[in-house]
């Protein structure tokens, strides 16, 4: 099989409100998604994280965890209203102490934590104040948020990433609005991706001035390959509008300097307004891009002239309906390393949800989740030998976890999660990954 760099990272992915729990703890403010998950009908069966899978009070165990799977990476989120209760102004001790304390412990382990400074759960404050993401002040707000959480832990954290996904915060939260704020407003939408793009922005000086001579920042984009469902102009068309949605408007900026002309032309009106400077603070350059994969989108125009996405048939979904398709993660990493030759690349998510139970041996089989992770990796690994700056995988996720408005119910865990008491157990395909890290060693 493929050869493995010296140095890799192999790692596991959490984000702070799927895990956290704890949340009128120590001075924590409320969050968008707090808010969110309080409206009945928002999340599946009306499930929250308010207590999650009790991260906040169970950070060693999880941690230990991390040590039988032996892995050398952890990214996990930062809770912004842990930091700032309300956005912005005072700064709470205890929320710093928190991540302060994992850091120190991880690294104590010798496990390298890579730090997403948000992962969705914006105060709630700054969305009643100034409209969240639709100002330009939630922009500044979170470069002072970076600020202050990089003076704390930049002596010790490398690996920065600003946002993650925000094609999810801009379009699922303010355009389709199953997630929070939960608002329908696609105009908004796309000022909202750009308010996003530009905190990004302003956080990568402040995180490099405050950080380690070697500190690397990047950002997490969701990313798939979009194919056309025929070689037709319409569908190939089709699938070039998707493409530029889901991908081109976030990446061109980023790695550009500026928004897709083809997206901006079929905007018209809708296009998001701009200051001078913005483009240039969008594209300051980065260390490295965070890739999230799950699926490929196969696109094809419908009668009534919009756009439709085609199942292939045969194929196999997990529990999210996503279509399992290992050759999509190397077409992606190969993709980006053509358009936008990219410093490093960090496969920042991987991973399926299954109905996992427990057996009557006591223990979580998940060999669907197996087979996944290892022909994933193969796909991932196999695009160094053509010249991408693989430098790390993260699976997608260490435990079972309050997977959004699907509250608890897809268990994408290496480890198993028992809700009711909280106790954990390595599936098998945590012992898999194990055994897989272990031998590359
Ligand atoms: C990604 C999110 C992550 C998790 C996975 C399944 O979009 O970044 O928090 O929910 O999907």
């Amino acid at each position: 099989m493929t050869q493995v760099p010296e140095q890799f990272y192999w790692g596991v992915a959490t984000a702070a409100y799927q895990i956290e729990g704890a949340v009128t703890e120590d001075g924590r403010g409320e969050s968008i998604w707090d808010r969110f998950c309080a409206v009945p009908g928002h999340i599946l069966n009306n499930e929250t994280g308010a207590v999650a899978c009790d991260h906040y009070h169970r950070s060693q165990e999880d941690i230990q965890l991390m040590g039988e799977l032996g892995v050398n990476a952890y990214r996990f989120s930062i809770a912004w209203p842990r930091i700032l209760s309300t956005g912005t102004g005072q700064v709470n001790p205890r929320g710093l102490d928190f991540y302060d304390r994992l850091v120190d412990v991880l690294l104590a382990a010798g496990i390298e934590p890579f730090v997403t400074l948000y992962h969705w759960d914006l105060p709630q404050a700054l969305q009643d104040r100034v409209g969240g993401w639709a100002s330009r002040e939630t922009a500044d707000a979170f470069a002072n948020y970076a600020d202050v959480v990089s003076r704390r832990l930049g002596n010790r954290v490398r690996y920065w990433m600003t946002l993650n996904e925000p094609w999810v915060s801009t379009f699922m939260g303010h355009e389709i609005g199953n997630m929070a704020p939960g608002l329908r407003d696609p105009r908004l939408a796309w000022q909202v991706s750009h308010h996003l793009l530009l905190a990004h922005g302003l956080a990568v000086p402040i995180l490099r001035a405050n950080g380690r001579p070697d500190t690397r920042v990047g950002i997490v984009l969701n990313l798939s390959p979009v194919e056309a469902a025929t070689p037709t102009e319409e569908d190939e068309q089709a699938a070039r509008a998707v493409d530029g949605k889901l991908n081109r408007w976030f990446l061109d900026p980023l790695f550009r300097g500026s928004y897709p002309a083809d997206m901006l032309a079929s905007l018209g009106s809708l296009a998001p307004q701009t200051e001078e400077g913005d483009a240039a603070i969008i594209a300051r350059p980065l260390d490295f891009l965070g890739a999230n994969y799950y699926y490929r989108d196969i696109v094809h125009r419908q009668a009534d002239g919009g756009i439709g996405m085609v199942r292939p048939k045969g194929a196999e979904y997990t529990d999210m309906n996503w279509e399992v398709y290992p050759p999509g993660l190397r077409k992606l990493l190969l993709h980006l390393q053509r358009e936008y030759a990219l410093p490093q690349l960090f496969v920042t998510e991987n991973g399926a949800a299954f109905p996992d139970t427990i057996s009557e041996d006591g223990q979580v089989h998940d060999p669907r989740r197996v087979h996944y992770l290892r022909e994933h990796i193969r796909e991932a690994l196999s695009t160094i030998a053509d010249g991408v700056p693989l430098a790390g995988y993260f699976v997608w996720s260490l435990m079972d976890n309050f997977e959004w408005a699907r509250g608890y119910a897809p268990r994408f865990g290496l480890v198993y999660v028992d809700y009711p008491t909280q106790r954990r157990m390595l599936k098998d395909s945590g012992r898999w990954y194990r055994d897989m890290i272990a031998g590359r060693r």
